[in-house]
C-alpha cells in the first residue's frame, strides 16, 4: 500500500514528467541499452528509431500513475499491454532494470528538481505498478499454456506454404514443428514471430493478426513488404520475409494474444471496415463468422489503393458468396485504367460518411476497423458524426499504440 504523502507526491508530479516525457524516455532507452544490450533482442528498433516507443511507454507509465491509487480503472488498458508483453516474452526480472533505469533517466533530465522524495516515491509506485503488469502478464502466461495444445513462450513452426496476395502481401501457412496441435484463437488476434536475420546482431520480434479462421490445422499470417520512403525506412524483417523465407523455413511463434478481437457470442450485425494489410484480421473475423454463424449479418468494406495491392480478393468473394448475410464493398483511391474498364471496385476516393449510409441499412451494428492511421481516423470521425457509440466501434493500430482522437 503507498502512504497518501506518496500518492500526493506521484500525482502532483504526473505532470513535470509529461512536460519531460519524451526527454526521460529518450534518454532512459540510451541508458537501458547501453546497460542490458541483450533487450535489443526483443526491443523493436525501427519504433526506437522513429520515437514511436518512447511515447507509447511515456503515456503508459503516466497513465498508470495518475491512477495509482485505483489502477483497476486503467486495467482495459493494462490489459492491451499486458498482451503484447506476453506475445514478446516480457518477464518478471526485466521488471526491475527497466525500474531502475527509468528512476535514473528521471534523475538525469530533471537535475536537482527531482529530490530524494519524488524520486522514492515514484520507485514505490513504478514498483506497484510494475506487480499489476507481471500478474496480468503471469495469468496470460498460465492461460496460453494451458489452452489445448497450447505453450508458454515460443514454439517452432514450419512455413507449410507461402502465397502471394498481391504486389506487396504475402501469406505464410505455418504449422508446429512438433506435430502437435494448435490452440483455437479469437479472430482478431495476433501473434509475433522472433526472427535471426544473416548479418544483425539482434533477433527481431515483430506482431502479425491471424489472417484466417480459427479451427484450420495452421496458423496463416499476411505479411505486407514495407519498401520504405522519405523519412520511413524499409521494414527489415518484412523484407526479410518475402524475399529470402521460403517454405520449409522454421520460425519461432509466441501463442495467439490481443484483446481486438470479434465477439462471437453476439448475433449483432457486424461492419468490418479494411484499409490495406490491415485487412488481415477482418478476413479472420469475416471467415469466423461466415462458418460459425449463418444468421449473422455482415458487411465487409476493403479500401485499398486499386487491384494490384488488393489482396484477397477471391477469397472474400468465396465466403461472402457462400452466406447469404452477407455483402462486401471494394474501395480504390487510385483505380488502373484496367480497374476502371472492368469496373472493379464499388467507389474511388475514400470511405466517408455519406457513402457509407448510402452502402449500410442503418449504423446499428458492430463496427471493427483496422489500417492505415489516415484511413482510421476517417472511419472513426465518421462513424461518431453518424451517432455510433463509443462501444460499438472497435480498432486496432498496426505498430504502437496510437490516438484517433486529437
Ligand atoms: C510495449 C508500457 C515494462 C518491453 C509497450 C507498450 C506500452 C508499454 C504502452 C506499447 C504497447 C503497444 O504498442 O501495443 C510498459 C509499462 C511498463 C513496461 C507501463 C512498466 C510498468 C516493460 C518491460 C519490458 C518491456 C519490463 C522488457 C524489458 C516492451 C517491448 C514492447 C513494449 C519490447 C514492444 C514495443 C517495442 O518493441 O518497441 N510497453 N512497458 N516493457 N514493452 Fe513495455
Amino acid at each position: 500500500m503507498l502512504s497518501q504523502q506518496t500518492i500526493d507526491i506521484i500525482k502532483s508530479t504526473v505532470p513535470v514528467l509529461e512536460m519531460h516525457g519524451k526527454a526521460i524516455t529518450t534518454r532512459f532507452y540510451q541508458i537501458l541499452f547501453a546497460k542490458h544490450p541483450e533487450l535489443l533482442h526483443i526491443f523493436n528498433h525501427a519504433n526506437q528509431k522513429q520515437g514511436r516507443q518512447q511515447t507509447a511507454l511515456a503515456n503508459a507509465v503516466y497513465a498508470a500513475a495518475a491512477h495509482i491509487d485505483n489502477l483497476e480503472a486503467i486495467l482495459p488498458a493494462v490489459k492491451q499491454i499486458a498482451y503484447k508483453h506476453r506475445s514478446l516474452g516480457i518477464k518478471p526480472e526485466h521488471y526491475p532494470i527497466v525500474g531502475e533505469n527509468l528512476l535514473a533517466a528521471i534523475k538525469d533530465v530533471l537535475g536537482d528538481a527531482a529530490t530524494k522524495e519524488i524520486i522514492n516515491a515514484w520507485a514505490e509506485a513504478y514498483g506497484v505498478i510494475a506487480d499489476a503488469f507481471i500478474s496480468v502478464e503471469e495469468g496470460m502466461y498460465r492461460e496460453a499454456e494451458e489452452a489445448e495444445g497450447g505453450w508458454r513462450d515460443f514454439r517452432p513452426f514450419e512455413v507449410v506454404q507461402k502465397v502471394k496476395e498481391s504486389e506487396v502481401i504475402t501469406s505464410f501457412y505455418l504449422k508446429p514443428l512438433d506435430g502437435g496441435k494448435l490452440p483455437s484463437f479469437l479472430p482478431g488476434q495476433y501473434i509475433s514471430v522472433k526472427m535471426t536475420i544473416p548479418g544483425q546482431a539482434y533477433t527481431h520480434i515483430r506482431q502479425y493478426s491471424l489472417s484466417d479462421r480459427p479451427g484450420k490445422e495452421y496458423y496463416r499470417i499476411s505479411v505486407k513488404r514495407e519498401d520504405g520512403a522519405g523519412e520511413t525506412p524499409a521494414g527489415i524483417v518484412s523484407q526479410y520475409l518475402h524475399e529470402q523465407v521460403k517454405e520449409g523455413d522454421i520460425l519461432p511463434i509466441s501463442a495467439p494474444a490481443g484483446d481486438f478481437t470479434l465477439d462471437m457470442t453476439k448475433e449483432t450485425p457486424v461492419v468490418l471496415l479494411s484499409g490495406g494489410v490491415g485487412l488481415t484480421p477482418m478476413m479472420s473475423m469475416l471467415q469466423a463468422i461466415v462458418e460459425c454463424q449463418p444468421n449473422r449479418r455482415v458487411t465487409f468494406i476493403h479500401a485499398a489503393r486499386n487491384s494490384l495491392t488488393h489482396a484477397m480478393r477471391e477469397q472474400v468473394t468465396a465466403a461472402v458468396s457462400g452466406h447469404p448475410q452477407s455483402v462486401s464493398y471494394v474501395v480504390y483511391s487510385e483505380p488502373t485504367e484496367a480497374d476502371r474498364t472492368h469496373g472493379s471496385y464499388d467507389r474511388e476516393g475514400f470511405i466517408d460518411l455519406p457513402w457509407l449510409q448510402s452502402v449500410l441499412p442503418d449504423q446499428h451494428a458492430e463496427f471493427y476497423f483496422c489500417g492505415p492511421v489516415p484511413f482510421m481516423k476517417g472511419v472513426y470521425r465518421a462513424l461518431r458524426e453518424w451517432g455510433v457509440p463509443e462501444e460499438r466501434i472497435h480498432f486496432e493500430f498496426f505498430g504502437p499504440m496510437g490516438s484517433l482522437v486529437e
